[in-house]
């Protein structure tokens, strides 16, 4: 066997999983987000331990598994989060999540210093979510606790190096920090030089499926993981996503709806130019990439609305009753903006509408266009691919946008693509237990491991009708944002 951890950012899921890649059991532990101020976003990692741990020990007592026949463990890890250690390696303060937005000032203080050299090196524009302005906005604004920090690590590394002693990061989580030379896959000395950070503040490199080291004997007491299993490094979550869902050659895109939404597509080297419109990241398949839009509150904005209209009812039963409301939600409209945006307005400070209410409307309206509204957000990402001249016609489809036939086949309309389902979709943790599956040395490679692992079910094809007037709400969705931009 293998384990894939899915590190989340509303909870953590680990799946066993066979040579075959059959799932034999998954265990969750959800954990708190700390929103203390509006745009912060915050987690303990003690909680991520604590989580994974109630959960690998789930997972054995569930499957009844001897652990010492888990040959490997990896995972996936929600990316950006900033985890500054002492030189006991234990956190500083709690960790600075990829949703949170407190560092504009930061960005702009980045742009100014790095200039051209900001895309050339890092491929990517300084966005609020990256790591590198959050290093910088506790070092201004909490320079007592920055003085007392010796290294920083993102959220799995952190989880793995409470389970291995050791300190290291993937490069596709790198990726994610704006101090990585994408291109040359090494720590940027430019960047690092330009914040005065220490280049011993960074952790060694490896790629998502190295080997990194056995489970100590206290992170053994602590899950009831066996001192023989290997553990691999593991991945970004949107990276692992990619591999579980076979995006592993060229032509290929992934639609994935959890806590945030991302369209990605496979790039088989770093020569495609995108301006910084959409992220251009490591892929977990060594000496490839990815690039990628990503709509910040997702599955979020389904949970926000959820807590705020239908607490306490399940997801299926809240949305009961969308099928039956027409495309276009009798002309209700959401802009899913609810803590800021990021592709294509790159707006920490842009808030979500319902635009259109009619008297007649009824909460299934709302929950419609709750969906169509996250998916109007993840079609702005498919226009810019198709307007660099990307082909998406093929989109394999993950997370809770792919629960839910209704709103697979709204993906197709709106997207005007094929959207693939797979079978038994398990998400990131999927593409996490794939790099142990390689790395265990069941499969020479990821491409080999995903031909077994990834499944493909039900293919939902665009109804050219439906297309069309999906087409003419979309031209109108796409206004909101500029004639609500000023409200704030
Ligand atoms: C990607 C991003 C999110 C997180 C979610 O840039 O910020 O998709 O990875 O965990």
């Amino acid at each position: 066997y293998v384990v894939g951890v899915d590190l989340g950012t509303s909870a953590v899921k680990t799946l066993l999983i066979d040579q075959a890649g059959t799932l034999h059991a998954e265990a969750t532990r959800e954990y708190s987000l700390y929103h203390d101020k509006a745009g912060w976003s915050e987690q303990d990692p003690e909680d991520w331990v604590a989580g994974t741990a109630g959960s690998l020990q789930d997972l054995i007592v569930k499957s009844g598994v001897n652990p010492e026949d888990i040959e490997g463990i990896s995972f996936s890890g929600q990316m950006h989060g900033l985890v500054l250690l002492d030189a006991n390696d234990r956190p500083v303060r709690r960790a600075i999540l990829w949703n949170d937005t407190r560092t504009t000032e930061q960005c702009r203080e980045i742009e100014r210093t790095l200039g051209d050299k900001l895309l050339s090196i890092t491929r990517n524009p300084a966005l609020e979510g990256f790591t590198l302005p959050k290093i910088l906005w506790v070092k201004q604004y909490e320079p007592e606790v920055f003085a007392r920090a010796s290294h920083f690590l993102l959220p799995k590394d952190y989880l793995r190096l409470r389970l291995t002693g050791a300190k290291h990061m993937d490069l596709s989580d790198a990726a994610g920090t704006l101090l990585l030379d994408i291109a040359a896959k090494r720590w940027s000395e430019d960047v690092l030089s330009a914040f005065e950070i220490p280049a011993s503040y960074c952790p060694p490199l490896v790629e998502a499926g190295g080997y990194v080291g056995a489970i100590s004997a206290e992170a053994s007491q602590l899950t009831g993981l066996s001192s023989s299993t290997k553990v691999f490094a593991g991945g970004a979550d949107n990276a692992c996503g990619a591999i579980g869902a076979g995006i592993l050659s060229p032509g290929l895109t992934l639609c994935s709806i959890g806590t945030s939404g991302v369209i990605l597509t496979y790039e088989a080297d770093a020569s495609a130019d995108y301006e910084g419109k959409v992220h251009f990241f490591n892929h977990g398949k060594e000496n490839a990439f990815y690039a990628m839009g990503v709509t910040l509150a997702a599955g979020y904005s389904l949970s926000w609305f959820r807590n705020t209209f239908a607490k306490g009812e399940t997801f299926d039963a809240m949305l009961e009753g969308v099928n039956d409301i027409p495309a276009g939600s009798n002309g209700l409209l959401f802009t899913p903006f609810i803590v800021g945006e990021r592709t294509p307005h790159a707006d920490a400070k842009i808030r979500g509408s319902f635009i259109g209410i009619d008297g007649s409307h009824t909460r299934a309206h709302f929950a419609r266009a709750v969906m169509e509204g996250i998916t109007f957000s993840l079609n702005e990402s498919i226009d810019l691919f198709r307007a660099a001249g990307k082909t998406v016609d093929t989109i394999v489809s993950i997370g809770g946008g792919a629960k839910n036939p209704v709103w697979l086949q709204m993906q197709a309309d709106i997207f005007r693509a094929n959207v693939v389902a797979l079978e038994n979709e398990q998400g990131p943790g999927l593409g996490a237990a794939m790099l142990a599956a390689v790395g265990s040395g069941w499969y020479p490679t990821l491409d080999a491991c995903g031909e077994v692992f990834v499944k493909r079910a039900r293919t939902y094809y665009p109804n050219e009708n439906t297309s069309k007037k999906y087409e003419q709400l979309f031209r109108i969705y796409q206004q909101i944002y500029t004639q609500t931009k000023e409200i704030n």
